[in-house]
């Protein structure tokens, strides 16, 4: 942290109207929302959301998610607002629910990466929804790390991607919530949850009755984001089911560490394993922690054992992201 260019991360109010104007002006700006950090620029401009692309290293066919502070602004991007949409947002924003609306012809295709289709978001921040007042301008965000690493939810996560390529961080300290937002396609005839997220089908469902979960293979992908591996981590992961496996695998490699909610951890260091994270004994808790926990454990460790939160109550979110950082793969059983 004693590294720190103190010119780019930068806390609390007074550093809003900087940011606003590096915005205002087409350049990038990371800042806080209450899921995780985004990478933000001005929507309607071409050339600054390109300069998100690169910055990130992000492929060019994943659309960005477009945020706005109050669902006054929806019209601004929307080109159709249907009930179900002003049900959801009314009902859940500002929070970590991206709807999927069709756009309008004004919005550049490289904001959403050539769909006709665009995603919107009030985050329930107040830097976030702060700067976007100021800017005067939806604010197009990716989360704010570089392509393929798991999303940031600290400045100092931001910082270690982005060092160099972006001129701000807005520093709000850890995010709330920890994993992005859920991501639901009202577009076509019946609306689909594309990323599980906080706000979960049970929830979308009881707003607006029908929701079709995203399961299964990915023929086109409508989320394109989706068929990219995401949230790795750059030392080997692995999944496991049971604290027993999660032991006897750390102990027969080198420097390994084991990360999971509380009994998990607990039942592997009664199985005799050495190095473990603790990352909360409830599913808010352990969504909010997770990625901060992986990037501190690949920073000292040369491998990270994940528990397997499959089937477990709450956690299918989580679970969603922590199964992609180890790509499905699971230490060998040893029960
Ligand atoms: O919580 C969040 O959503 C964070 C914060 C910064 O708001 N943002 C975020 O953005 O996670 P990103 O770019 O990392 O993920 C956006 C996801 C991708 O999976 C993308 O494919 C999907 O949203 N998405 C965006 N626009 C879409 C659209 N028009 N149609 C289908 N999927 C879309
Ligand atoms: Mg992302």
């Amino acid at each position: 942290m004693n590294s720190f260019d103190f010119d780019t991360v930068v806390a609390g109010a007074e550093a809003l109207d900087r940011g606003a104007e590096i915005i205002r002006a087409g350049g990038l700006v990371a800042f806080p929302t209450e899921t995780v950090y985004g990478l933000g620029a001005d929507a309607f401009n071409a050339e600054a959301v390109e300069s998100i692309f690169l910055a990130k290293g992000r492929p060019q066919d994943n659309p960005l998610i477009v945020h706005i502070p109050s669902l006054d602004w929806v019209g601004r991007v929307a080109a159709k607002v249907p009930e179900a949409a002003l049900d959801l947002y009314e009902a859940f924003s500002p929070g970590p629910l991206t709807i999927v609306l069709p756009k309008i012809d004004r919005l550049p295709l490289v904001t959403t990466a050539g769909l006709q289709t665009v995603g919107i978001r009030i985050p329930n921040n107040k830097i976030a929804l702060e700067l976007i007042e100021r800017a005067g301008t939806p604010i197009a965000a990716p989360s704010a790390n570089r392509s393929g690493r798991v999303s940031p939810t600290r400045a100092v996560d931001v910082y270690e991607d982005m060092k160099g390529r972006i001129p701000l961080i807005l520093d709000g300290g850890m995010t709330d919530v920890g994993i992005e937002s859920t991501v639901v396609s009202l577009v076509g005839e019946v609306p689909v949850v594309l990323r599980p997220g906080a706000v979960t089908l049970e929830m979308i469902a009881s707003v607006i009755g029908k929701v079709v979960n995203h399961r299964g293979k990915v023929v086109v992908a409508e989320a394109p984001g989706m068929k990219y591996r995401h949230y790795a981590p750059t030392v080997p992961c692995f999944g496991a089911a049971t604290p027993a496996d999660a032991a006897a695998f750390a102990a027969s490699r080198t420097n390994c560490i084991i990360v999971g909610a509380s009994d998990f951890v607990a039942a592997a260091k009664a199985k005799g394993a050495e190095a473990v994270v603790d990352i909360g004994d409830t599913p808010a808790k352990c969504m909010r922690n997770a990625f901060a926990a992986l990037r501190e454990a690949e920073k000292s460790y040369d491998c990270i054992v994940i528990e397997h939160f499959d089937g477990r109550e709450g956690y299918f979110a989580l679970n969603n992201r922590l199964s992609k950082s180890y790509g499905g793969q699971l230490v060998p059983s040893v029960s």
